[in-house]
């Protein structure tokens, strides 16, 4: 989605502002901008299309020290030149950028235009730099709050001033702004990535916020205009994590750092003595968890997928009632919020405006929630009332691979946890320790298969649309696999639980499509294998995914991914892998764009 960055300092802004559009660019964008303050005016650059469509444009260099920059993933009109930011005030002297959406856009525009007022984009966002312009003050955070006085919607946006030179000023409504504190100079960014290079130091702008940022400091005041002290805190991760470090895509890395990424997310949480695991920012007692009575989890994509093996885990274990649900879905449809209900949000980014949304659905009628990101400092990491960190890394790639990992990781320790304080003795818990404590290696295996799957791959990628199917336990793994391959490769791929086969999809196979059926090495493998049976009965070619010995899957498959035998509570994680090397050879065999497939992008940060 949209993508700021901002710098106020001692160096050249330019080649700072480019850089930091390029880490902004794995978010999913379709045009770029930037905007320097330069001698008492602003020099802007617009372009349609990829940053170097824009780079073009710019010159080789600009002594100019502060400036702005800008994704634009289009809402509000078409991804043009025109349409992409920084917006300007009709007198030139106000410029912005802005991610997120103004819902009484129209009414605004309308008003402006019987005043006269005219516009140079279809965007919402250049009404925003009239506005502002609209309210002369003593400081520009006060014409920016009296102009956002008259706004409904989401923001999170920059705005300079001609006449002001090195001062920028941020405000925030339900979109992401991080100050980054460096020596000297300042920065704004919607994504921290994109300011690692030059400083870890970071302030989180909360909802309802404005700052001021110069060089050297900065201050931040509400729309009330009290003023709010918030010392920096200070990032984990390193710069290095964010390189690409060899690999052809990004996307291939994060495929291959999944053992070291898992064992991260169950460092110092398994216990072998009590055979258990211990996730400490539940915030949780164990009293409290024991009287909860269901579970929900809540997220988008392949969030609210994982969340579907997350509620069959805490099933098995805790002997709970469990459910995950579209977050977007559960907050439109009045849903029953009730006191012994656990709900668990789940995010990569942390930042994803629906499940962002849904949380605060659940929580204004006084249900809990719990969090599951991976980014700290994230918009849902800080407003849930407790939760668990993945600590798999940045993900830059738009499909997500490791993070799904680290949800299904996170699940298990959180079901094993739930399910000793319920229903698990210390035997079973020891030997489900000893199962989880086994994931890097068993993932390690799984990705050794990548040659094998390749050349599989290379048989099927002609064809235009493939199903994926598993019962129980391995439907969501189905689910997570078909969107994969839909994501990066444009293949239509469908997934449906094996049992419904006959219920409808039955009637699209044919030999043109594939189907991959997810076996695990479970009691329910004869019945998959009669729904693999009928596929071949109508000619329908058979990718069989297991991790079972059983001969006869080799002569009733065209062909056999291989995956390690293990735990059954770790069936989908691993198993999963070997479906996530399927669909990034596909897309590279097709020569997709893997790391940035067309229209999507990597946070949603709007409705
Ligand atoms: C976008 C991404 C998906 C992701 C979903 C939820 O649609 O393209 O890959 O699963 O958002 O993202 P989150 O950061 O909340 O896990």
């Amino acid at each position: 989605m949209c993508g700021i960055i901002a710098y106020s300092g001692q160096r050249k802004a330019l080649p700072i502002l480019v850089a930091g559009l390029r880490r902004l660019e794995y978010r999913g964008y379709d045009s770029a901008g930037i905007a320097l303050h330069r001698r008492g005016r602003f020099a802007t650059w617009r372009a349609a299309g990829k940053l170097s469509q824009l780079e073009a444009r710019l010159p080789a260099q600009s002594g100019a020290k502060c400036g702005m920059g800008h994704t634009r993933w289009a809402t509000h009109g078409e991804a043009t030149d025109s349409n992409a930011h920084p917006h300007h005030s009709p007198d030139g002297r106000i410029a912005i950028i802005h991610n997120g959406i103004i819902e009484n856009a129209t009414a605004l525009r309308g008003a402006l235009q019987a005043d006269g007022a005219v516009f140079n984009s279809e965007t919402d966002s250049e009404i925003l730099a009239h506005l502002v312009a609209m309210h002369p003050a003593d400081s520009l955070r006060d014409s920016v709050r009296l102009a956002l006085r008259q706004v409904q919607g989401t923001y999170g946006l920059v705005v300079m001033d001609a006449s002001r030179p090195g001062e920028l000023v941020a405000a925030r409504n339900g979109s992401p702004v991080i100050i980054g504190v460096g020596e000297r100079e300042m920065f704004i960014t919607s994504d921290a990535n994109a300011i690692l290079t030059h400083t870890r130091e970071v302030v989180h702008l909360e909802d309802g916020e404005l700052a001021t940022v110069q060089a050297r400091i900065f201050s931040i005041a509400t729309m009330d205009e009290s003023m709010i002290s918030r010392p920096p805190v200070t990032l984990d991760h390193s710069p290095e994590a964010l390189s690409r470090d060899g690999y052809d895509h990004y996307m291939l890395k994060e495929i291959e750092e999944q053992p070291e990424a898992i064992a991260r997310t169950l460092g110092g949480r398994l216990d072998r003595q009590f055979g258990t695991a211990h996730l400490g920012g539940l915030n949780l007692s164990a009293r409290e968890l024991r009287d909860i009575r269901r579970v929900r989890f809540l997220g988008c994509g392949s969030a609210y997928y994982a969340g579907i093996s997350g509620a069959n885990m805490i099933e098995s274990l805790a002997r709970l009632p469990a459910a995950s649900e579209p977050a977007a879905e559960f907050r439109y449809r009045n849903p029953v919020i009730e006191n012994d209900t656990l709900y668990i949000a789940v995010s990569q980014s942390g930042e994803t405006f629906d499940t962002l949304a849904a949380i605060r659905e659940v929580r204004s009628r006084g249900g809990r929630v719990l969090g599951i990101c991976n980014v700290v400092g994230s918009s849902i990491a800080r407003e849930v009332d407790g939760g668990v960190f993945m600590h798999v890394g940045p993900e830059i790639s738009v499909a997500s691979t490791k993070a799904f990992s680290g949800m299904l990781a996170c699940f298990m320790l959180l079901a094993l946890q739930l399910g000793r304080i319920r229903d698990i003795s210390p035997q079973r818990g020891d030997e489900l320790v000893e199962a989880i404590g086994e994931l890097p290696g068993l993932i390690r295996n799984a990705l050794g298969e990548s040659p094998r799957i390749r050349e599989i791959a290379a048989r099927y990628h002609g064809a235009s649309s493939a199903f994926y199917i598993g019962r129980t336990d391995a439907y969501p793994v189905a689910l997570e696999g078909a969107q994969k391959l839909k994501e990066i490769s444009y293949v239509h791929a469908e997934a449906y639980p094996a049992s419904e086969l006959k219920h409808g999809p039955l009637a699209l196979i044919d030999p043109d499509t594939p189907t991959l059926v997810v076996l695990p090495d479970n009691d329910l493998l004869d019945k998959s294998l009669s729904s693999l049976q009928e596929i071949r009965a109508r000619r329908g070619p058979v990718i069989a995914v297991t991790n079972s010995g059983r001969e006869d899957i080799h002569s009733l498959a065209d062909d056999v991914i291989c995956s390690p035998p293990c735990h059954p509570l770790l069936h989908p994680l691993v198993m999963n892998v070997g479906l996530q090397l399927f669909a990034y050879h596909t897309a590279v065999l097709m020569g997709r764009d893997v790391d940035q497939p067309r229209n999507l992008a990597k946070s949603v940060t709007v409705e």
